[in-house]
């Protein structure tokens, strides 16, 4: 869940201070911080906090930055290379400086407007005295875009130096330094920075709070009209919206609370000093990665902020109420009721909400898969020919008064589409059914079940058991989860016998990894050792193994369906491993392939690298629930059999032939002749003349001025944007790993004047790849997608306007 009506707080100042003369100051002070000169530091610090401190929104705060920025990026390159130099050492030998320093008559001149030092000008460290050209002779060659990356990280720790100064609590002033220098050595050494230490790396706690908040929407709401659960869905957006940018009290503000015991202060003191590192800061230090607050914390942070934090969301609830557009003000007059229930779920211990294998019934889910796929497809415009939607249709089906009638519906779909009548698919169904009930004997000796089925059987009476578990530095880790890793230790270390143990011992109690195990009458019989990267989208499988006495039963299969589940839980769509040799043909079955769909930078110094193994990657959808695909697709083919043996009947039979000629008729309308209709033959409906399409009826002039009308208009659409013109692949990197062939409304205009468009089946293939290429690309969730689907409705009734579209 993301977005959610903007509710926002006042932020900390961070950079919001951007005016040239103070960004000299910024820079010269920064500069002599990093050197270390504290003195000088102290200040520059004087005369920033001289200025009163620009009381800006968030937004204001980003906006400025981003333009000080673009500012610095548009500068010329000697410019740039000037600003470079003041955080970069000399390169004479035997030199330590680590910043070029302005001459003392021109401290005061920004370099950022129209000050540029000559590139011979001497630096005024005492110790150095080297031109400015020593600073920067490593630099000329590098690329523009690593130059501006560069200087993006220069601002954002000039930015960090002056908050630095402003901010009077001392746990956030410490931490602001921390980052401070993280930067400066990134700048020196010219890497990227990372944050590695005791804070461990996020996500911190599972459930997080935004999958939490989902399980209580299911949980309390599910029973409502979908009205009102669509009200309770924004509600809960909204709050995760208001937390994602709530500003945290500072640890020492927390003291004044007399209720808080001396461990509540510590963890809180950890958590708050994550959320400053990880969510805070980087959102306005671009160089520094940042991560949601609702997707990397969980129940620990939430319970001590909730009190706070949910009266200050009221009270903006109450004013904010009237800026509110009519028909959303629903969501402010539940959101009390809304964090009540919130409250009671964070207070219980046994709370379903904060259990991370909390899913919600079956039944809900499939409810709302199945609305989704409704929109979707009322969206698109078009009826679906596969028989599973058939079934759904049937099954469900929209409200009444939605609804067409139902000889309407079949109508449709037996003569509009190729699906199959709904009472053809419940028969089948039926028959299905009923021949599973009736066949005791196979269920009593189940001859043909699969392996998948057996190990799921055994899950369900308890017999063997699916956890995940792993090491922690900053909470107490139980007894059994200590046996079970010390147990799943020994089966990798058995049964990936090239593997150091020392290694395996390292990385199955590494924090960062977790390992998921199946445990047989209380021993783990086999597991997955990975690590995710939630920032890359990606989690990475480590060791892969189950006992020997216990292979080939299904559970190396149901161990990875379990994994590829909770990935998608989290957010995860990738998964890769560096397979043996030996086990790629598992891996393969599993739906691995050699074939990386991930572009390298994603992976590439994150993942471990093993010789000798290869590379193999699984893409995951995420609307598949992976522990029961074999057994729905197993369904389906079922039913689809039973279908193809009706058909077969119907094929099959031997009707009495036809008398009406003997007595006179000379011919007979196709269709009436017993028996076709029944083994699929259809009618060609041709268009009533009147209602032909255009081209058979017009010159290509008229045609190319049609499409030239639609294509104005589909231009101008408000949801056009994101198809005016070529997708860049400066703009999205991996795009044209995916797309293969792409097209946009900017090409169209330009085929069009060619002449490309000689009929309209070539333009609307182009208009359609348009719509095909954004929905494969980006997910169901995104605006583009959103996007595609509105401009894609227009598109055909601006088309149907012109007689141009056929049905
Ligand atoms: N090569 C080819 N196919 C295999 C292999 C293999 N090494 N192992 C299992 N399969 C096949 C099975 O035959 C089965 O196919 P089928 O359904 O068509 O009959 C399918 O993969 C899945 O079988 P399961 O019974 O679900 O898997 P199992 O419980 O045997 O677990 C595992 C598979 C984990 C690979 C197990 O055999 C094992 O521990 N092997 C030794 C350790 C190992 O090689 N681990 C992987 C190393 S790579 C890494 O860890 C990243």
């Amino acid at each position: 869940m993301s977005g959610g009506p903007a509710i926002t707080l006042k932020s900390q100042p961070i950079g919001s201070n951007s005016g040239n003369a103070a960004a000299a100051q910024q820079q010269q002070s920064a500069n002599d911080a990093a050197s270390g000169s504290s003195s000088q530091a102290a200040s520059g610090a004087a005369g920033s906090t001289g200025t009163p401190a620009q009381e800006g929104t968030r937004q204001n705060s980003l906006q400025r930055i981003q333009q000080r920025k673009q500012k610095v990026f548009n500068l010329p390159e000697a410019q740039k290379l000037a600003k470079l130099s003041m955080y970069s050492a000399c390169q004479f030998e035997g030199c330590r400086c680590t910043g070029w320093k302005t001459p003392q008559e021109n401290r005061h001149r920004d370099v950022e407007s129209s000050y540029c030092p000559e590139f011979t000008e001497e630096c005024r460290n005492a110790s150095c005295c080297h031109p400015l050209r020593s600073h920067i002779a490593h630099l000329t060659e590098i690329s523009r875009a690593s130059m501006d990356d560069l200087l993006g990280a220069i601002i954002d720790m000039e930015n960090l130096f002056m908050s630095m100064q402003r901010v009077e609590d001392e746990d956030t002033k410490k931490v602001y330094l921390y980052l401070f220098r993280l930067l400066r050595q990134c700048v020196l050494t010219r890497q990227q920075a990372v944050i590695r230490g005791p804070l461990g790396d996020p996500p911190f706690e599972s459930p997080c709070i935004t999958k939490a908040v989902s399980s209580l929407v299911f949980y309390k709401y599910s029973h409502l009209n979908q009205t009102e659960l669509q009200t309770m869905t924004e509600v809960a957006k909204t709050f995760l919206n208001f937390l994602n940018h709530y500003n945290f009290e500072s640890p020492s503000a927390r003291r004044a609370d007399s209720t808080q015991t001396h461990e509540d202060a510590s963890t809180y003191k950890i958590n708050y000093t994550r959320w400053l590192v990880f969510c805070h800061v980087p959102a306005f230090c671009n160089s520094l990665r940042q991560f949601e607050t609702s997707l990397v914390f969980g129940r620990t942070l939430l319970r001590t902020v909730f009190q706070s934090m949910s009266q200050q969301l009221k009270k903006k609830c109450v004013s904010e109420r009237d800026r509110f557009p009519e028909d959303k003000r629903s969501i402010i007059t539940q959101m009390p009721k809304f964090l009540e229930a919130l409250r009671g779920e964070l207070l219980k211990d046994d709370s379903p909400i904060w259990d991370p294998n909390y899913r919600p019934p079956n039944s809900f889910v499939m409810q709302q898969r199945k609305r989704h796929q409704e929109v979707n497809s009322m969206a698109a415009g078009a009826s679906s020919s596969n028989i599973v939607s058939g079934v759904k249709r049937s099954i469900a089906g929209e409200p009444q008064h939605k609804r067409p009638k139902k000889d309407t519906v079949d109508r449709v779909s037996s003569e509009n589409s190729d699906d199959l009548p709904t009472e053809v698919v419940l028969r089948a169904m039926n028959a299905v059914m009923e021949s599973k009930t009736t066949n005791k004997a196979e269920i009593l000796f189940p001859v043909n079940v699969s392996r998948d089925e057996n190990v799921k059987a055994e899950e369900q009476k308890r017999a063997i058991e699916f956890h995940v578990v792993g090491n922690s530095l900053t909470k107490p880790v139980d007894k059994q989860t200590i046996l079970w890793l010390l147990g799943l230790q020994l089966v990798f270390a058995h049964q990936l016998p090239e593997m150091p143990r020392e290694y395996i011992s390292q990385l199955v109690f590494d924090t960062k990894h977790k390992t998921l195990a199946l445990i047989k009458e209380n021993q783990p019989i086999g597991g997955i050792c990975f690590r995710p990267f939630p920032s890359q989208g990606f989690t990475e499988i480590v060791f892969c193994a189950v006992t020997m006495a216990e292979q080939v039963k299904g559970y190396g299969t149901h161990l990875m369906n379990h994994l590829k589940d909770y990935s998608i839980q989290r957010g995860i769509k990738h998964l890769l491993t560096f397979a043996d040799c030996d086990a790629i043909g598992y891996f393969k079955k599993q739906g691995f392939s050699k074939d990386i769909k991930l572009a390298r930078p994603v992976y590439a110094g994150y993942i471990k690298e093993y010789d000798s193994a290869t590379l193999m990657h699984c893409e995951l959808h995420p609307s598949i629930v992976n522990t029961q695909f074999i057994a729905v697709i197993r369904n389906q083919s079922e039913i689809l059999k039973e279908l193809i043996a009706q058909r077969h009947n119907e094929v099959q039979k031997v009707r009495a032939g036809l008398t009406c000629f003997k007595e006179g008729l000379p011919s007979i309308p196709v269709e009436s002749i017993p028996g076709l209709r029944e083994i699929g033959w259809k009618p060609q409906m041709r268009p009533a003349r009147a209602s032909r399409p255009l081209e058979e009826s017009s010159d290509p002039e008229k045609l190319a001025t049609s499409f030239a009308s639609v294509l104005q208009s589909v231009r101008q659409h408000t949801t056009a944007w994101p198809f005016l013109r070529p997708v860049t692949a400066a703009e999205v990197p991996d795009y044209y790993d995916h797309i293969k062939y792409p097209m946009d409304l900017k090409t169209m205009g330009e085929r069009l004047k060619r002449g490309y468009y000689q009929n309209r089946r070539l333009f609307m293939a182009d208009m359609a790849r348009i719509f095909s290429n954004c929905r494969f690309y980006n997910s169901p969730d995104t605006e583009y997608y959103r996007c595609a689907n509105s401009l894609e409705r227009y598109f055909q009734t601006k088309m149907r306007e012109l007689g141009l579209w056929d049905k």
